[in-house]
C-alpha cells in the first residue's frame, strides 16, 4: 500500500510529526541517514500500521503515492539541499518537496526557484511548538506553490493545533514566505522571552521576591489576564529546583543567552528592508552581550541605587509593562511582514497568520484575539490603528513608570525600554532627524529637504570663513 506522505528526518521533530501523522491515521513513510533510528521509531509504533520506514532513498520515495511528497524535517542549511539533491533522481515532475526546517527566507526562495526548474513543487513550512507541538498539535505556517499547498492541506490541517478559529494552519502566501512568516513569529517570541525576563529580573532584584513568588504572579496573570504559553512556560521554569545544590534552577543556570539565527536573521532583514523593530533588535542585542560573561564579569560595577523601599507598588505596573511590550513586539513584527509582502510580494493575509499562531505556536496567546479585533488593512504598522494606539496608551504609563524606577536602580530593560521608544517614535510627529540632516549636508553635501519645498534636494551654502 502506497504512504500518502514521506517524513525525511527523524530527529524528535521529525519523530514526533510522524507519530502525529500516524494518530491522526494518515499512512506515511519514514527515512533517516542513520538507519537504526528508523527501527526505532517503527518498534515504538509498529502496531498503528499506518507507518513503514526505509532504508535507502529510492525505496522510500517508491513508496510514496503520486503526486509524491516529502517533507523534510532536518537540519535548515546545507543539509536540506543535500537532502534534495539525494531526492532528485528519484522525483518526478508535480512531486512535492516540503522543507521544515527554520530555514532562511533567501535560501528557501533559492530553492523553490531550483525545483520550479526541475519541474518539482515546494513548500517552505514553518512550524512552530518545539517537538511537544509536533507530537500534539504544531502551528503551521506553510508557503510557496499554492497547488502543492492544496495537495497537502487535508493531512496538515489533521495534524495542526486546533484553536477556536479551526486548525492553525493557513497558506501564508508565494514563494518563500512560509520560512518568512516563521523568522517573524521568531523575532516577536525574542521580544516577548526577553521582556518576561526583564520583568523577572526587576521582581528579583528590585522586589527581591522568590522564584517560587514570581512564578506564581506570573500564573495569576496567565489566569486573569492574559493567557500565554510563555508566561506558562516562564511559571514552569523558576519553579524547577536544581537536585544537586536545592537552589531554584534558574539560578545554577548561567546567564549566557544563545541563539540559533532565526532573531538574527528577523534583525538584519528588518534593517535591510527598512523597518524600525527596535524592540526585537534589542532582544537580540541583549542576548549577544549577554555572552559576553567573563567581559562582564570584569568589569562589573556595584551603583548607588535607589531603596527597595521605593519598589513599585502594585504588580499591575509590571503586568502592564509586559502586556506593552509583548504587544509592539507583534506590532514590529507585522510591520516587517507587511513591508516584506509588498516588496516580494508575498500576497500575505496577516489576519490568517495570527490566527495560525493562536494556537501550538510559542506565540499562543489571549493576546492574538485582542490584536485581532483591532483593523489589520493598515499600510505600515498596526500602530495606525486609533483603537490600538488607545490600547497602548492605557499601557504607556505603567511601562514608564517601570523604566524610570529601573533607571534610577541601575537595572538594564532594553527590550522593554526601546518597545517605550519604539513607540514614542512612532507617534511623535517631530524628531530631530532635521538635525541629522543638516549635519549630513555640513561635513558631506549629502543634501536635505525643506518642509516648505518637500521633493527639492537643497545644500547649505557656507561662507568661505565657515568652510572647514
Ligand atoms: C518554535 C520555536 C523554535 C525555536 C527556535 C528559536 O516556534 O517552535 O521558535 O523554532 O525556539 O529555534 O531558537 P533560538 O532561541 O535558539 O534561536
Amino acid at each position: 500500500k502506497l504512504s500518502r506522505l514521506g517524513i525525511f528526518g527523524l530527529g524528535t521533530m521529525g519523530r514526533n510529526l510522524a507519530l502525529n501523522f500516524a494518530d491522526n491515521g494518515v499512512q506515511i513513510s519514514v527515512f533517516n541517514r542513520e538507519i537504526e533510528v528508523v527501527d526505532e521509531l517503527l518498534k515504538t509504533i509498529s502496531d498503528t500500521g499506518k507507518v513503514s520506514g526505509f532504508k535507502n532513498v529510492s525505496d522510500f520515495v517508491f513508496s510514496l503515492d503520486k503526486p509524491r511528497i516529502v517533507i523534510l524535517l532536518i537540519t535548515a542549511g546545507k543539509p536540506v539541499d543535500e537532502a534534495i539533491e539525494q531526492l532528485l533522481p528519484y522525483l518526478e515532475p508535480g512531486d512535492i518537496i516540503v522543507d521544515s526546517g527554520n530555514s532562511y527566507y533567501k535560501d528557501t526562495e533559492r530553492r523553490y526557484e531550483y525545483l520550479k526548474s526541475q519541474g518539482l513543487r515546494f513548500v517552505g513550512l514553518g512550524i512552530s511548538g518545539g517537538s511537544e507541538g509536533a507530537r500534539k498539535g504544531p502551528a503551521l505556517m506553510p508557503g510557496g506553490d499554492f497547488s502543492a499547498y492544496k495537495d497537502l492541506e487535508d493531512s496538515l490541517k489533521l495534524v495542526a493545533a486546533k484553536s477556536h478559529y479551526g486548525p492553525c494552519v493557513e497558506y501564508m502566501g508565494n514563494r518563500s514566505v512560509g520560512h518568512f512568516v516563521k523568522m517573524v513569529h521568531n523575532g516577536i517570541e525574542y521580544a516577548i522571552i526577553g521582556a518576561i525576563s526583564e520583568v523577572f529580573y526587576v521582581m528579583r532584584n528590585l522586589m527581591r521576591m522568590t522564584h517560587e513568588e514570581i512564578a506564581d504572579v506570573f500564573e495569576e496573570w496567565n489566569k486573569k489576564d492574559f493567557d500565554s504559553f510563555l508566561l506558562r512556560t516562564a511559571s514552569a521554569v523558576l519553579k524547577q529546583v536544581d537536585e544537586k545544590t536545592g537552589k531554584p534552577y534558574v539560578d545554577v543556570i548561567l546567564d549566557l543567552a544563545e541563539q540559533k539565527g532565526t532573531g538574527l536573521w528577523f534583525t538584519q532583514t528588518a534593517l535591510e528592508i527598512g523597518v524600525p523593530a527596535m524592540s526585537i533588535s534589542a532582544s537580540v542585542n541583549s542576548r549577544i552581550i549577554s555572552t559576553y560573561k567573563e567581559l562582564r564579569r570584569s568589569v562589573a560595577e556595584k551603583r548607588e541605587t535607589i531603596s527597595s523601599s521605593k519598589v513599585i507598588e502594585s504588580f499591575e505596573t509590571l503586568r502592564d509593562a509586559l502586556f506593552f511590550s509583548s504587544l509592539i513586539a507583534h506590532a514590529e513584527g507585522l510591520w516587517l511582514l507587511t513591508k516584506a509582502s509588498q516588496i516580494f510580494n508575498y500576497g500575505t493575509d496577516l489576519e490568517k497568520v495570527l490566527k495560525v499562531w493562536r494556537k501550538g505556536s510559542i506565540l499562543e496567546s489571549s493576546l492574538i484575539d485582542s490584536i485581532l479585533k483591532h483593523n489589520l488593512n493598515f499600510s505600515n504598522c498596526l500602530i495606525e490603528d486609533g483603537d490600538f494606539r488607545a490600547v497602548l496608551e492605557k499601557l504607556l504609563p505603567s511601562t514608564m513608570a517601570l523604566s524610570n524606577l529601573c533607571r534610577g536602580a541601575a537595572i538594564p530593560i532594553p527590550v522593554i525600554n526601546s518597545s517605550i521608544d519604539f513607540y514614542l517614535s512612532v507617534t511623535s510627529e517631530n524628531l530631530p532627524a532635521n538635525l541629522v540632516q543638516g549635519i549630513r549636508d555640513w561635513f558631506g553635501y549629502h543634501g536635505f529637504y525643506r518642509v516648505d519645498q518637500p521633493g527639492t534636494v537643497f545644500h547649505f551654502v557656507k561662507p568661505e570663513s565657515q568652510s572647514d
